[in-house]
């Protein structure tokens, strides 16, 4: 496929997303950006970083050293825990734009709500200020609740553009995809391929993919896409990252659809991080 056959997401701030793109966790020093790299020779255009990622260099320079044009790549990095005080945060998005090397970011998130050390009001805006400053175009959150969402509407009026939470086939978040598009916010979806896990040997997958002759990985991609859910999957191998692009050329049935949202399960997080207790800093 061209790259330029990506469809986009139109956030509710206007910008555009792609509607996949590309995992960074790991992916650090000179090999991340070969990585990177080749992602971006086979076709993704959105590459999803975070200041804890201590990728974000690796980021703008694989940007700066590929021939697609700026104004046509999209970077994304996210504010970790330990600076959600206004000020602190106001600097570390600004630090995390420094360590790329670029002019602004296109999205930048709240990594993880903390909800018990309280403080993602104050870190939403900055974000919100960034954005008016020109540093980031488009400003989310990441492993949001609705209440926490609630909550930054009502004591800032501005609603996230994006919410990034794990979300696979193990984890379909329901609930929470149903919250942000009632609220016009793009639902991303973390570890959409539950890290490698035994979601990769599911044998229902496997049926489906058998049917159209694409691996289990494409299959669920596929279903990110026709839910609605922008996925950013990882891969260090450039026959993979190409595979993981190749979901435009079929599509799963509403019988597929409902069987995969059979496999559901409440406890299907890869590592059981609920965002209402666990906190990252
Ligand atoms: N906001 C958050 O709190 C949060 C948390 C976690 C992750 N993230 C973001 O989400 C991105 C994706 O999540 P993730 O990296 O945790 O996991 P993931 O994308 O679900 O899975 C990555 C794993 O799948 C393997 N893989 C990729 N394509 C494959 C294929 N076609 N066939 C077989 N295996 C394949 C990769 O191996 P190879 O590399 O060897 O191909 C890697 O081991 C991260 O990179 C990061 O940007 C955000």
């Amino acid at each position: 496929m061209s790259r330029a056959d990506i469809p986009t997401f139109t956030l509710n701030d206007g910008n555009h997303l792609p509607v996949i793109g590309f995992g960074t966790y790991q992916l650090n020093g000179r090999e991340g950006i070969d990585s990177m790299m080749a992602a971006i020779s086979r076709g993704y255009r959105l590459l999803d970083s975070a200041f804890n990622y201590e990728n974000e260099g690796a980021v703008g320079q694989a940007v700066r050293q590929s021939e697609v044009p700026r104004d046509q790549l999209f970077v994304a990095s996210k504010l970790p825990g330990r600076h959600h005080k206004y000020d602190q945060a106001v600097v570390t998005i600004e630090e995390s734009l420094y360590r790329t090397g670029l002019d602004y970011l296109d999205l930048y998130l709240i990594h993880w709500p903390n909800p018990k050390q309280g403080l993602f009001v104050e870190a939403w805006q900055a974000l919100i200020d960034a954005q008016k400053r020109g540093l980031v175009k488009s400003i989310g959150v990441s492993n949001f609740l609705p209440e926490h969402i609630d909550t930054l509407i009502k004591e800032t009026g501005v609603a996230p553009a994006v919410n990034q939470v794990e979300l696979s086939p193990y984890f379909a978040q329901d609930k929470q995809r149903a919250f942000d598009a009632k609220h016009n916010i793009v639902t991303e979806a973390w570890s959409p391929l539950g890290r490698a896990s035994a979601l990769l040997e599911d044998q229902h997958l496997q049926e489906i993919a058998a049917r159209y002759d694409k691996s289990i990985v494409q299959i669920i991609l596929r279903w990110h896409f026709q839910l609605g859910v922008l996925a950013i999957p990882k891969s260090s191998n450039p026959e993979r990252q190409k595979q993981n692009l190749e979901l435009f050329d079929f599509a799963l049935s509403d019988d597929e659809m409902a069987a995969i949202k059979r496999l559901d399960r409440p406890d299907g997080r890869i590592n059981d991080q609920d965002p209402a207790e666990y906190e990252e800093f």
